[in-house]
């Protein structure tokens, strides 16, 4: 039995539909990125699989052993999140509350799972700064330590990497193949990157005009028309880019990259 599997699935918001026909499979260990234009439903998905968001037709299943309540969820991110007043440590423990129904207190289970999952994202120098004060990147590695105590199986991920700089972006996208590779976590992820998209995820799901574009390996996808009226778009923005001069880098002493840094900046540039 698949991890999760949608059905005929559909969304509305006061009987409006904004998604509909949406039928795929998750499998365990999968990496799946959903791809879409602004408002094409992505977010709305993300909550249906997580249950906040009841389906106005068609099904969720989840495979034998999972819940909704044991998915981790960085949820897309506001500036009233942003400026939350809390430190790092409570925001990662607050990730280990799904699992500990009615009691009130966090117990040394939930604590030393915090203190791993900061340990694993490398924020544990920061676990007594306020989240507030951070930077986004900073913040968003917290955010997913928070989403990881709350799971052992699968992530849901909208749009992690919105506002981040090129080298904070490729980071948090290490960070996340290192969750399901090493640590063999299912990850689904919001993004409006095709590039990473097609670089990281085993399967993409495309969403657009109320209805998935495509479902399928990343592979196939390449084939797609969806694929390639996106990278026209890209394209175009490209050659506008060099029309405008606004292409031009500055010319470098050495163009070879020299230290790790000027490594990951050249392979975002690529
Ligand atoms: N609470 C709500 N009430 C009414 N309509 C909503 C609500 N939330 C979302 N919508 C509508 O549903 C559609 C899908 O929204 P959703 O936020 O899921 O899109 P998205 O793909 O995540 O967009 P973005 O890329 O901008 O985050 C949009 O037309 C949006 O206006
Ligand atoms: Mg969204």
């Amino acid at each position: 039995m698949s991890l999760i599997t949608c059905e005929d699935l559909a969304f509305a918001y006061d009987g409006v539909t904004v998604l509909r026909h949406l039928t795929f499979k998750i499998e365990q260990g999968d990496y799946l990125c959903i791809l879409g234009e602004n408002g094409a439903g992505k977010s709305t998905l993300m909550k249906g699989l997580l249950g906040l968001k009841k389906p106005s037709a068609g099904t969720v299943t989840f495979g034998e052993d999972l819940r909704a309540r044991e998915i981790g969820y960085l949820p897309q991110q506001t500036p009233v999140q942003k400026d939350f007043p809390a430190s790092v440590r409570e925001v990662v423990l607050s990730g280990c509350l799904s699992g500990m129904g009615m009691r009130p207190f966090y117990g040394k289970e939930e604590k030393e799972r915090a203190d791993r999952n900061m340990k694993a994202l490398e924020i544990t120098d920061l676990k007594d700064r306020c989240y507030r004060d951070l930077s986004g990147g900073q913040q968003q590695r917290v955010l997913l330590a928070r989403a990881l105590c709350a799971t052992g199986k699968v992530i849901l991920l909208d749009e992690p990497v919105a506002g981040l700089d090129p080298l904070v972006t490729i980071n948090m996208y290490r960070l996340i193949e290192r969750i399901n590779k090493e640590m063999g976590i299912t990850v689904i992820m919001v993004s409006h990157d095709m590039q990473a998209a097609t670089k990281y995820a085993s399967h993409i799901l495309h969403l657009g005009e109320d209805r998935q574009l495509f479902f399928g390996t990343c592979e196939d996808y390449r084939h797609t028309a969806a694929y390639h009226s996106f990278m026209d778009g890209e394209k175009a923005v490209h050659i506008w880019k060099k029309a405008a001069g606004k292409d031009k880098k500055p010319r470098a002493a050495n163009p070879e990259p020299e230290t790790k840094e000027e490594e990951q900046k050249k392979e975002v540039q690529q």
